[in-house]
């Protein structure tokens, strides 16, 4: 087929493009189907785009890609996914990465230095992604051809569009506030006031003084030239297995020279991001890929009165462009619509076309599809010879398109009303867990119509209904609703019916989760667009006395009322935020909010990570099996095919290990657990080997083609829930000294009640904790039987412990090197030993390197996560609402393997006692199921312990008719009950800062004004409803032991190696603070902290490292670092006053070298313990939060967040708060959005980006304000401070709190129109409360309802 393919470059013979400005050219390409990621980081020393989930749904791989069109001599730049980009097709294209836009060599670009100084990179797994994001979206920016000179240091982006460019791309750690900071900082129409905390300028600093301390931006930064030898590279480079037509005649003969049987290995392709979709399709089995985007006719753009034809081949982003360019309505809001397709790196090389075929051929549920359909468009196809134009209906109903039709352009007309005095309506819905896009859409819909106004109100002329991604084969046309429309007036019957019919026609296919949400989403969006057209308040803000009970009042017209009635539709960006802090002066630098260690680096993707160290020679690479039932005979484990397939070099199992070892693969305090299933295998997940192969592509899709032959036969059932565990007592044992204890006496607590609640229930399920980068290690074999591991964990000395008991080998053979982590949050703790242990063994048994990159697929499918629970309670209280009594029995699914279950009882009961509860007994279980085994994930047990005590606050205030603060304020603890429920960690009376705390919030959020606000919302608002809800947490922590070590080169540079491992937390930091601060005890006149490197951890050169989790590895690290400087300061004194006597003042460094010449000894080694009776401490905190629900679709969205939290004397605010903000974040995660499914055997089925939503910036809280309470010394705990890492996750639940005071009021009204019964007010929500779970409480038939109301209402 070459000889059709067209000669494109002066070589013919290769593939030629640059990486920043370096060329690259190749000449033969094995595989044709390896990404721009997949070469860059295991070919070049790029290694700034991470890959994280290779799927085009993160944005850590992004980069800028550059094409220069010879006929308009211009250079066209774009951020696209490198996980999806084919390396054949970029033949004559520019790649910049992070690294190539500054660096620590030549400079780092103004975007890292403003990332790092707005703190807006924690673990740095993605800012590298997230800087290349916003990069495309300034480099456009200046190039828009407007009237908006930019002004001086700053872009023409707007701060809209500067929070949008970074839109698509997912954080774990921030919690995107700073993020959002450092992009704005370069809008043109930014008020400095509203950056927040960062290194470059003070609060109160002028504006002339904040811009002259920002790294100025000037356009052009930083961006290399388009490198001339690209100029004639031509286009689509001609290696044998990528061809380029230039013209549809040679895509006709290359379609027909396609042999019969061969079609599969030849593939069409524009953007290949649909293999983000179809990940099948990765793997290698395409031989040739014919690229469309030459062809004039699939590329081109034709606008005339007729219409817009868009080539095939256009990108999602050009015809966004071009759409908007029209002065439509139409095209305007199909634009919009897309803008909200896939994200912004797809949609710049995704096409149009390649989204319809996908539609058509695959069923996949597109967007497009369903606008286009609306808009009543047409596509031309070309099988063979033969040129058809069809409907884009008749195209979507016909039989998939075969492998050799093409797609050639699609036409969408232009609309006018038919006639005078008519007016045609167009509009478009999607609801997606993201506002903003990167989320399928539960169920999209457009609707076209003409409407006629006539005397007797508006008459339906014409119109057209499309609904999509519903769970159905391909967008449709609800004819039958669209008929009984059609000459009507539209009056509530009218609607009514229309929406029957719908509601009839719109139904998901078996299997789609939420059918009967969908469908109700199908009714409220069309109910929507309907009511626009009726001649009454018909739609939403009602203004009189329609609600039964919720008339407004008189006064109520005032402008504070309007405001709260009318500003609901807010802007779908964050708009602001507040951070509130007292940086101490005391212990300098020690308590500076100084800027993260190595952030820049990090920033610029020049931090190395695990997998970007480079690969040794000889290096294998490896991938996990994981067993797909929960119970079963692992009969025999092979491939498919009786030869290996390529790149193979074993398939290691438990039968490797090695005769002196055992089958270990993780090791915590309590247990150790198998590395791989024997012969049995329990639970689905459950790791059966380790595939090793040349390349990691190689063994991830060898591991694909394994085939495992189970058997069952005469096995038991396995234990799929916590009541089939307690059915069969399948329980883990929780040690003495870990079991809580009871307080007070519950029997006499339940008879001094005046009410009781018998027998709740409530469950809450896991969550994943969705790291960045997923788990990772390298194994290199040493000399004398000795292994070098690297992994990215929380914990090397365990690893390293697993690793000898796997290996046989004593302790010290291995060493285990951690220099960070890219996201932990607890599962980089003794979920990461397994993956570092199969290395280890494979290195072992292979005698060569080998290491492994786990899928995000494999990792989710492992990981355990979150633990699910099921809580059943018992609560006596007084008609206050004052409890006197709570009794729990709670059943805790800790899946198949102890871990570290055993703490979760105590943390959970540690956060619920938040309330005096009188007194509280419970009976907690650990059930062993056949599921994954469950680990801690940040707060384990006590974001729900904490959660528990809100929903109980919730049924004890519902069944008393109460308000729910009331409740909550009533059962604050006093000193003394605080005292009884927590012992000595309770501290003296001044340090309980909580009830000050809740006031504090109540004052600064004006939570009183803003509920009476919400109220008169609800009163006004039929579809959208508030709620706001205030709540404290308590949280106990302690130090933990840890060593650390201090040395002094002998130029004065101080190295140091704590336990603590870098997680994103600011650990390293911290200590570097402390390490400069206590050394300046020296009385040198220098400042040291640049001076000081933290450096990896090395579980050989520091033992007894221990865990990095439970928030206080930081403190517990810098104390150790403190005692080892003080050590060393005892020894430096004598001379330094020797010195001072001699020369007056004294330099560092001539303290240090005549240090080094009176052999004083400048290392020192600590190990820090603390006492754990003295050293226990309870962090307080309170928020309070305001959401929006959308009675519609379910959607909730974050109107504000108010948070106090409670830092001690904070090392460095800057940290904490990024600690307090990102923990918030991943709270709002769990309780409202992440559902980690399994399928019914327990096999995780939420296995990637497209199933597993974690919040962006669209979701988390438009205004977000924190304020870090500065509270007083104390002298047990590490210079005053107080733990951050974990606590503030606990207060996410307010959203969800709020969530339920706003369904509370769309109850209320549904029971008002006669939609449910008077028990209307008992209901308890779900965590997640996602929009399906919404919805359902607000009414899946609320429109109906309404309707019905309505017409007897008349
Ligand atoms: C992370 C992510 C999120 C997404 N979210 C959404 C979303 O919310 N809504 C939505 O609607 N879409 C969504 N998409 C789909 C996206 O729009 C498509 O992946 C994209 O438009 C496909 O275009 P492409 O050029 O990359 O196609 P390719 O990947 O190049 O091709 C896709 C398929 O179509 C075939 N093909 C392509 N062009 C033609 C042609 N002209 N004639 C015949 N066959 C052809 C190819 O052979 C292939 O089988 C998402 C995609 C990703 C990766
Ligand atoms: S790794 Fe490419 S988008 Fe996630
Ligand atoms: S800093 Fe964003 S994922 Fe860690």
């Amino acid at each position: 087929m070459e000889e059709n393919g067209r000669a494109t470059g002066k070589d013919d013979s290769s593939l030629v493009f640059a990486i920043n400005s370096q060329r690259f050219e190749l000449r033969n390409l094995d595989d044709p189907s390896i990404t721009l990621l997949q070469f860059l980081r295991s070919q070049t020393s790029f290694k700034s785009p991470k890959l994280s989930c290779g799927e085009g749904g993160c944005g850590a791989c992004v980069v800028l890609l550059s094409k220069y069109d010879p006929e308009l001599d211009k250079v066209e730049d774009f951020s696209v996914s490198s996980c999806l980009t084919l390396l054949c097709s970029l033949n004559g294209c520019s790649i910049t990465t992070s690294e190539g836009l500054g660096n620590s060599k030549t400079g780092f670009h103004n975007i890292h230095k403003r990332f790092a100084g707005f703190h807006a990179s924690q673990c740095g797994f993605c800012t590298p992604g997230m800087c290349m994001s916003f990069y495309g979206a300034l480099v456009n920016a200046e190039k828009a051809v407007d009237d908006r000179p930019p002004s001086s240091g700053f872009s023409k982006l707007t701060a809209v569009e500067a929070e949008k460019a970074i839109a698509s791309n997912l954080c774990r750690c921030t919690g995107y506030r700073p993020i959002a900071d450092a992009c704005k900082s370069f809008a043109g129409d930014i008020d400095m006031e509203d950056l927040g905390i960062n290194t470059f300028w003070k609060k109160g600093d002028s504006v002339q003084d904040k811009m002259s301390r920002l790294p100025l931006y000037s356009p052009g930064d930083g961006v290399c030239d388009f490198p001339e030898f690209l100029k004639g590279q031509g286009k689509g480079g001609s290696l044998s297995s990528w061809i380029v037509p230039g013209n549809v005649e040679e895509l006709q003969r290359l379609m027909k020279g396609i042999d019969h049987g061969n079609e599969t290995r030849v593939k069409l392709v524009v953007g290949n991001t649909g293999v983000g979709y179809y990940k099948e399709e990765k793997d290698g089995c395409v031989e040739r890929y014919i690229d469309l985007r030459y062809v004039p006719e699939l590329k081109r753009i034709k606008m005339d009165e007729t219409g817009i034809k868009l080539g095939a081949a256009v990108t999602i982003s050009t015809a966004i462009k071009a759409l908007k360019k029209e002065n439509d309505e139409v095209y305007q809001k199909i634009a919009a619509h897309m803008e909200k397709v896939a994200t912004s790196f797809v949609r710049n090389s995704g096409s149009i076309g390649g989204n319809l075929v996908m539609a058509q051929k695959k069923h996949f549920p597109s967007d497009i599809a369903t606008v286009l359909l609306a808009a009543g468009s047409y596509v031309e196809v070309l099988t063979g010879e033969i040129h058809e134009r069809l409907t884009l209906e008749e195209f979507l109903e016909r039989a998939p398109m075969g492998s050799k039709d093409v797609l050639v352009s699609i036409e969408v007309p232009k609309w006018k009303a038919s006639q005078i005095g008519s007016r045609l309506a167009f509009d478009t819905y999607r609801a997606s867990p993201r506002p903003l896009g990167n989320a399928l859409a539960h169920l999209n819909a457009a609707f076209m119509a003409e409407i006629s106004e006539t005397s007797e109100g508006s008459v339906m002329s014409s119109c057209r209904l499309a609904f999509g991604a519903y769970g159905t084969k391909h967008a449709i046309r609800v004819k039958n609703a669209e008929e009984f429309l059609t000459g009507k007036k539209v009056t509530p019957a009218v609607v009514y019916e229309t929406i029957r019919l719908v509601k009839s026609t719109v139904v998901s296919a078996e299997g789609t989760s939420n059918p009967e949400y969908r469908s109700s989403l199908a009714v409220g969006f069309l109910f929507n667009f309907l009511s626009s057209f009726m001649a009454d308040p018909f739609k939403g803000n009602a203004s009189n006395g329609w609600l039964n009970g919720h008339s407004i009042a008189p006064d109520e017209d005032s402008e504070a009322t309007q405001k709260s009635c009318h500003d609901g539709k807010s802007s779908l960006l964050l708009s602001s935020g507040k951070q509130v802090f007292q940086a101490s002066k005391e212990n300098r630098p020690v308590g500076e909010a100084i800027g993260k260690t190595g952030a820049a680096l990090q920033a610029s993707g020049e931090a190395v990570y695990v997998d970007d160290i480079p690969s040794p020679p000889n290096c294998l690479h490896g991938a996990l099996v994981c067993s797909t039932k929960p119970l079963a005979r692992v009969k025999d484990i092979g491939f498919r095919s009786n030869s290996p397939p390529d790149g193979v070099a074993a398939l290691i199992s438990y039968k490797d290990i090695p005769k002196d070892g055992e089958n270990v693969g993780s090791k915590t305090m309590f247990e150790t657990e198998s590395l791989f299933a024997d012969e049995l295998t329990r639970c689905a997940g459950e790791r059966l080997a380790f595939v090793v192969a040349d390349s990691q592509k190689h063994a991830d899709s060898a591991a694909n083609l394994v085939v495992v032959d189970y058997d069952t036969e005469s096995l038991e059932p396995p234990i799929l829930t916590v009541e089939e565990a307690v059915k069969r007592s399948s329980f883990f044992n929780v040690p003495p000294f870990l079991q809580p204890k009871p307080v007070g006496d519950i029997t006499r607590g339940m008879a001094e009640a005046e009410h009781r609640i018998i027998n709740a229930e409530m469950k809450l399920e896991s969550q994943y904790y969705f790291y960045m980068e997923t788990q990772t290690a390298l194994a290199i074999p040493d000399e004398d039987n000795c292994m070098v591991v690297y992994s990215s964990t929380q914990c090397p000395e365990y690893s390293g412990a697993a690793i000898a008991q796997c290996l046989g080998l004593p302790e010290h053979n291995v060493r285990v090197i951690t220099r960070r982590v890219g996201g932990g949050f607890g599962g980089k703790a003794f979920k990461s030993l397994p993956v570092a242990t199969a290395c280890a063994l494979a290195a072992h048994v292979l005698q060569r390197p080998v290491r492994t990159y786990v899928s995000r697929k494999t990792d989710m499918i492992m990981a355990g996560g979150r633990h699910p629970m099921k809580i059943s309670y018992s609560v006596g209280f007084k008609s206050n609402g004052k409890i006197t009594a709570l009794k729990l029995d709670i059943l805790i699914n800790a899946g198949i393997a102890l871990d570290v279950s055993p703490i979760i009882p105590v943390h959970l009961i540690g956060a619920l006692k938040k309330y005096d509860f009188g007194a509280l007994s419970f009976d907690i279980k650990l059930c062993k199921t056949n599921h994954s085994s469950k680990s801690a994930m940040r707060a384990p047990g006590e974001v729900q312990g904490s959660f528990i005590a809100d929903s109980v606050m919730e049924q004890v205030a519902s069944t008393l008719s109460l308000d729910v603060d009331s409740v909550k304020t009533v059962n604050l603890h006093s000193h003394d009950s605080l005292k009884l429920f927590y012992g000595r960690s309770c501290g003296e009376p001044h340090e309980y800062t909580l009830t000050a705390i809740w006031d504090r919030i109540a004052r600064s959020s004006s939570f009183n004004e803003r509920r009476e606000m919400v109220e008169k919302f609800n009163r006004c608002n039929l579809w959208s409803k508030r709620g706001i809800s205030r709540l404290p947490i308590v949280f106990e922590a302690g130090g933990m032991a840890t060593p650390g070590k201090v040395s002094i080169l002998s130029d004065g540079s101080i190295v140091v190696e704590v336990g603590g491992i870098e997680l994103g937390q600011g650990l390293w930091t911290k200590v570097k603070q402390m390490a400069a601060f206590c050394l300046s005890s020296t009385n040198c006149k220098d400042s040291l902290l640049e001076r000081v490197r933290v450096i990896q951890a090395d579980s050989l050169s520091l033992i007894q490292g221990g865990i990095t989790a439970g928030s206080t590895k930081s403190e517990s690290s810098c104390e150790a670092i403190r005692l080892c400087c003080n050590l060393l300061v005892e020894r430096l004194v004598p001379l330094m006053e020797k010195l001072q006597k001699e020369t007056g003042s004294v330099r560092w460094e001539m303290l240090i070298s005549q240090a080094y010449m009176t052999s004083v000894n400048l290392s020192a080694s600590s190990y820090y313990v603390p006492d754990f009776a003295t050293t226990r401490y309870l962090n307080y905190g309170a928020a309070v939060s305001e959401v929006e629900v959308n009675l519609l679709t379910g959607e909730t969205t974050i109107l504000r967040s108010d948070l106090v939290y409670d830092c001690g004397q904070s090392l460095n605010p800057a940290v904490d708060m990024g600690q307090i903000e990102g923990a918030f974040v991943q709270g709002i995660g769990f309780f409202m959005l992440e559902e980690y499914k399994t399928n019914s055997e327990g096999l995780v089925t939420a296995d990637s980006t497209w199933r597993y939503k974690v919040p962006t910036i669209d979701t988390i809280p438009k205004q977000f304000n924190v304020e870090i309470l500065s509270s007083g010394h104390h002298q047990n705990r590490v210079l005053s401070s107080k733990a951050s890492g974990e606590p503030p996750l606990l207060l996410a639940s307010s959203v969800h709190c709020a969530t339920r005071a706003a369904i509370k009021d769309a109850r209320k009204q549904l029971h008002s129109w006669g939609g449910l019964d008077s028990s209307h007010a008992m209901f308890s929500l779900a965590a997640p409360a996602t929009m399906p779970v919404v919805k359902e409480l607000c009414g899946l038939d609320s429109v109906e309802s309404y309707l019905i109301w309505r017409m007897d209402h008349k």
